[in-house]
């Protein structure tokens, strides 16, 4: 399965997903790394392992739909099967929606539907939740909503967001494995 993974942050969650590739326990090639933030340190990341970029800034658009074009030009040159979010921080609209039906995947760092949106470890810690945690999701129109593929609980540590933010990185980091490892082997 080809895959592109779309990362607009850190790429701790790229990096982990490229490994993963590699070592075959995801039975998946990441032909692409989509990324609309060219200076994020992702790009460095996908450098390093050599995984090709493309690097699209959406402010060199007139509009959205012109934007999401010009990464499905990039998409299906490298014949991309499915696009994988990872920290992608914009909502995907109908130009992407509508040529990878059912074939977008997201991670978000809460058990959804609690918590959407940006900052979901700063809303948990907030809110006062003993227990949050990570869910893998097909993604639709909505922000972080769509069918539910997978979800892990995390424990909020002393009301702390950072120390929390480690603990549910380290799932991300597994639980996307996993998922994926599952939805591809079939
Ligand atoms: C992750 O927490 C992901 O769930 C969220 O953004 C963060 C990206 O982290 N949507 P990284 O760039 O993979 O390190």
């Amino acid at each position: 399965v080809k895959i592109a993974v779309f990362a607009s942050g850190s790429g701790s969650n790229f990096a982990a997903l490229a490994e993963a590739c590699k070592a075959e326990r995801i039975p998946a090639e990441i032909v692409l790394m989509v990324t609309d933030k060219p200076d994020a340190f992702v790009s460095e990341r996908a450098n390093e392992i050599g995984i090709p970029i493309a690097a699209i800034r959406p402010r060199d658009f007139e509009t959205k739909k012109a934007y999401e074009q010009a990464v499905l030009e990039a998409l299906q040159e490298a014949q991309v099967e499915w696009l994988i979010l990872a920290g992608y921080m914009r909502l995907i609209g109908p130009v992407l929606l509508e040529a990878y039906p059912e074939r977008i995947i997201n991670i978000h760092p809460s058990l959804l539907p609690s918590f959407p949106g940006k900052d979901a470890i700063g809303q948990a810690v907030a809110a006062g939740v003993k227990v949050t945690g990570v869910t893998v999701h097909l993604v639709d129109e909505g922000m972080d909503t769509g069918p539910i593929l997978a979800q892990r609980a995390v424990d909020v540590i002393d009301g702390d967001a950072e120390r929390t933010a480690l603990a549910i990185h380290a799932v991300e980091h597994e639980l996307y494995t996993t998922t994926l490892q599952n939805l591809f082997k079939k």
